[in-house]
């Protein structure tokens, strides 16, 4: 196993762009259970009564309720080990950019400055009808769905299942896949598309694919050069520490 993270480490250093790419398990250290793993969100809320564009849009409050549980969670959470080391892989110059399907909004408190929120930020309100953005009121209640001055339903700025995946997120982030010699990939099940083609896309420019995870992926055998197995906030740290020798 040492030898997988000095090979992993030697990648790093001698790669000219190195970029993460981060799911939930990268915040489950932090307290944020993630969707899949057993005791996950998906289980005790169903994507599809909870996690779609339709289910919101059709019993706003019911969904809301969800979100705005969560939005409480992420706030009582800090950035853990792992994230932080990410932050100082990026302040040695070892790190060029973190894409995160996550919306906690966990990579910019530990200190990274080139996120790409591929899924959004639960941080922030969106109106479904002038688009108008907002911060989530932190000192408010909100009972109920939030509605904009304009009089239009907002929902959290976060990409429901139904939703497209923002421009800007879609761009950055295959041009840095394609620009990167090594990618980091961080506590993802590899399930969701389009998220799941970033590592992939990377691979096919020749990029060195590191993944740091409880259990193998679908990524595992087809496209992962150095599997860390173990849990980010133990993985990253060690691999931090090889990188600096
Ligand atoms: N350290 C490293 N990996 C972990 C840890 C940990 N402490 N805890 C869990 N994991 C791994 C799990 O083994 C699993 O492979 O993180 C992964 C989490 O997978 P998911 O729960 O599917 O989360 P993610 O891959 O981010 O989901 C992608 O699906 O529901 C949508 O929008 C949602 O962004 C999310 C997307």
């Amino acid at each position: 196993m040492v030898e997988r993270y000095a090979k992993a480490a030697e990648a790093i250093r001698n790669a000219a762009s190195v970029i993460a790419v981060t799911g939930a398990g990268a915040s489950v250290e932090s307290g944020i259970p993630d969707f899949r793993s057993p005791g996950g969100l998906w289980e005790r809320f169903p994507p599809e009564e909870y996690a779609t564009i339709e289910a919101y849009v059709s019993d706003p409050d019911r969904v809301w309720a969800l979100w705005r549980d969560l939005g409480k969670m992420f706030r009582e959470c800090t950035p853990n080990p792992g994230h932080h080391a990410l932050a100082e892989l990026e302040g040695l110059g070892c790190l060029r950019g973190v894409i995160t399907q996550n919306i906690d909004g966990l990579h910019q408190a530990a200190g990274n400055h080139h996120v790409v929120e591929y899924h959004g930020n639960a941080s922030r309100l969106v109106c479904l009808s002038c688009k108008r953005r907002m911060p989530l009121d932190t000192g408010r209640e909100y009972t109920h769905a939030p509605l904009c001055d304009c009089g239009g339903l907002m929902k959290p700025d976060v990409v429901l299942f139904g939703e497209v995946i923002p421009v800007y997120a879609q761009m950055e982030s295959q041009n840095l896949a394609r620009e990167a010699d090594v990618v980091i990939v961080v506590g993802t099940s590899a399930t969701v598309y389009p998220a799941a083609e970033i590592p992939a896309l990377a691979k096919r420019h020749g990029a060195y694919i590191i993944e740091c995870n409880l259990e193998p992926t679908d990524f595992t055998p087809y496209i992962t050069d150095a599997f860390l197995q173990g849990p980010a906030g133990k993985t990253l740290p060690y691999l931090l520490d090889t990188v600096r020798g």
